[in-house]
């Protein structure tokens, strides 16, 4: 069962959306070739990008406008920008290999991922990550919606705000909460009735009005209050240093209290963090220790589920342990390393500045810094392209290693629980070992889910590898000394490293 793969009419509509989104896209980049080599920047008001404030009334844009084409009118470059998400990007870690109408699947990549999320939706299908356009479309095309998922996975995929207006009666936080018990099909219905099914939008990190950055999402308004509120170092965010200085007034507000530069980041942290969703629970980002990678262990480790047990996202198939499974953790781990410690913010390499014309605007092509260094990187680093690539190259190549070190070390430790077990072992006996198996397992997940194979932070993944590898060997070693002398013992197999793609 954990084998099947999506069935073929997923393919075939997430084929057609391929289509639609590509056809979509060379539209407007045709477009914006047009404008960009046809019209003097200030020619004509219809032309200019930034105009005249009388154009905001034909654009006409409010709290409902989800849909980013309504957008175009007003602000056709960052429109065209994000409208490039749907174009296939790679690089040797990043972007996303396979065809165009599937990416690569993950769990064929590195086979160790499939043994370690065994028992969970992960080991049914589980793949590269692309563009902004595709991410409504990747969550409903996915094989793991062949079991029972959560409306709140709605959250980071959709233009969701309206949804949760009508369901909370203008309440956000309501409307979530009245989403995670349901199930992803009703959720996704009423999305698509009302008329907001599109994948992110300018309406979810702008305030129409004014333009400025905002966040919306209330599971990150949530959890970065959480985050405030305790004693964490947050040495990569002085509002909230400030805020707690000041006394810790009222509940803190990033749309409130937070500084430009950290809204730059804080609208990305909207989803790309690490959090819960299951139809157990509201939705969680779990920073109320801080956001290294041990204060949310911390936090998962005391957390409890409806009945008193110990928070677990899963229990391993094959050994039992109760594990914990890492999402996607770029602003937790970034918010660990030097970048975040000085202030660069992910749109600073993510969403550099382009010319335009006589201007420059925020390139809303988000994507790979890698693919365009000298806008993304240079601004600050004097150094050339070829050598700022391969500072990067070394980084990604040893940590890919470490990991593929980890994953080695993992399958040891399950095979020897396994020939423990075989051999009459308890769960009471091999407690120590399966409590190593979640430490390690959360450690590698946490390295191997985030998505800048540890550039964003190089020291603290090196640092979270390490440990990782030390607790899969204690753990084997704590197991085979279940093992009986004579009985079968898994060899321990030789570490090798794939290569990336
Ligand atoms: C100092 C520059 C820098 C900052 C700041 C930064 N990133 Fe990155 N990011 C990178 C680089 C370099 C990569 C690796 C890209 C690759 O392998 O092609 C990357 C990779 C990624 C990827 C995977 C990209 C892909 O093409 O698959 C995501 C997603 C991402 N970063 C999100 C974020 C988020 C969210 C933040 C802020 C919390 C952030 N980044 C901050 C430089 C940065
Ligand atoms: C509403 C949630 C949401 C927000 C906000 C968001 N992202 Fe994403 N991002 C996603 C999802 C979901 C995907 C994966 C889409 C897919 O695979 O279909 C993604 C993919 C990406 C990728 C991979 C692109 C590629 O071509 O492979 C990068 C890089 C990225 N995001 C960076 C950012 C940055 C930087 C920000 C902030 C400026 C940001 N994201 C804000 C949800 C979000
Ligand atoms: C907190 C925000 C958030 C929530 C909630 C969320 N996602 Fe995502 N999802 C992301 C981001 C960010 C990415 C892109 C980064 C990556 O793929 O690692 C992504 C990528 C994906 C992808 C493409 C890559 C893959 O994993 O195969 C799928 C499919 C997906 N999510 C499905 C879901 C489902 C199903 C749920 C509900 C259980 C869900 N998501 C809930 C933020 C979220
Ligand atoms: C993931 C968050 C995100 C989304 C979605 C997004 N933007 Fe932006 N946008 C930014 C960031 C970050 C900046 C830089 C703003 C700053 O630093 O003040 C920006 C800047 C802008 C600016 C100011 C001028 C400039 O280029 O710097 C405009 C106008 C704009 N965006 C329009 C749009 C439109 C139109 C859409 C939808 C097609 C959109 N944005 C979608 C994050 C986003
Ligand atoms: C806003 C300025 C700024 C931007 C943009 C920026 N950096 Fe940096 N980066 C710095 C500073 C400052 C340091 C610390 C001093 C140093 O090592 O040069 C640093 C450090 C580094 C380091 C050493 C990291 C470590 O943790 O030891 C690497 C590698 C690096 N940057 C690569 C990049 C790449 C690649 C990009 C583009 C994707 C980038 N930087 C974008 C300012 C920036």
């Amino acid at each position: 069962m954990t084998d099947a793969l999506p069935p073929r009419p997923r393919k075939r509509v997430r084929a057609i959306g391929v289509v639609i989104v590509g056809l979509l896209a060379l539209v407007s980049i045709g477009v914006l070739v047009a404008r960009l080599t046809q019209h003097e920047p200030d020619a004509t008001p219809d032309a200019a990008p930034q105009a005249a404030p009388a154009l905001a009334r034909v654009a006409d844009v409010g709290e409902d406008a989800t849909d980013p084409a309504r957008w175009a009118t007003r602000w056709p470059l960052q429109y065209d920008g994000y409208q490039r998400t749907a174009i296939k990007t790679a690089t040797t870690y990043g972007g996303h290999g396979g065809s165009e109408a599937m990416p690569e699947d993950k769990l064929a990549r590195d086979p160790w991922l499939k043994r370690m999320f065994l028992g969970y939706a992960f080991s049914i299908d589980y793949r590269d990550r692309r563009g902004h356009a595709y991410m409504l479309a990747d969550q409903e095309a996915t094989g793991r919606l062949s079991v029972p998922q959560s409306g709140a996975c709605l959250h980071c995929h959709a233009s969701v705000m309206p949804l949760y207006r009508t369901l909370g009666n203008g309440d956000v936080f309501a409307g979530l909460d009245a989403t995670w018990a349901m199930t992803y099909q009703d959720a996704s219905k009423r999305l698509h009735d009302a008329g907001h099914a599109h994948p992110i939008g300018c309406i979810d990190c702008h305030a129409p009005a004014s333009m400025a950055l905002r966040v919306t999402r209330p599971g990150f308004l949530r959890g970065i209050a959480a985050l405030a509120a305790s004693n964490a170092p947050v040495p990569a965010f002085s509002s909230i240093a400030a805020w707690r200085q000041a006394g810790r007034p009222t509940s803190y507000d990033p749309n409130r209290d937070a500084t430009h530069g950290e809204m730059r980041s804080f609208v990305c942290g909207q989803c790309h963090v690490e959090y819960y969703c299951s139809t157990r629970m509201p939705l969680t980002y779990p920073w109320g220790q801080g956001l290294s990678v041990d204060a949310i262990e911390a936090y998962w480790d005391q957390t409890t589920l409806a009945g008193g047990a110990q928070f677990a996202d899963f229990q391993h198939a094959e050994t039992g342990a109760a594990v914990l499974k890492a999402q996607h953790p770029e602003f937790e781990l970034w918010s660990q390393g030097l970048h975040a410690r000085i202030g660069v913010a992910c749109a600073d390499c993510h969403m550099p500045s382009v010319p335009a014309g006589a201007t420059q605007v925020t390139d809303h092509w988000i994507r790979s810094p890698l693919l365009d260094v000298t806008r993304a990187c240079l601004s600050c680093h004097r150094v050339t392209e070829p050598e700022l690539l391969a500072r990067v190259a070394t980084i990604q190549d040893r940590t890919h290693d470490q990991l593929q070190r980890g994953g080695a070390a993992l399958v040891d430790l399950i095979d020897t629980v396994v020939a423990a077990r075989a051999s009459g072992a308890t769960t009471a006996q091999l407690a120590p070992a399966l409590a190593l198996q979640r430490k390690a397992q959360w450690r590698l997940d946490f390295i191997a889910a985030e998505n800048s194979m540890g550039f964003h932070a190089p020291r603290e993944a090196a640092r979270v590898l390490g440990e990782a590898i030390d607790h899969a060997r204690q753990g084997e070693l704590a197991a085979r000394a279940l093992v009986p002398a004579g009985a079968a013992v898994p060899t321990a197999r030789p570490t090798t490293s794939t290569t990336p793609r």
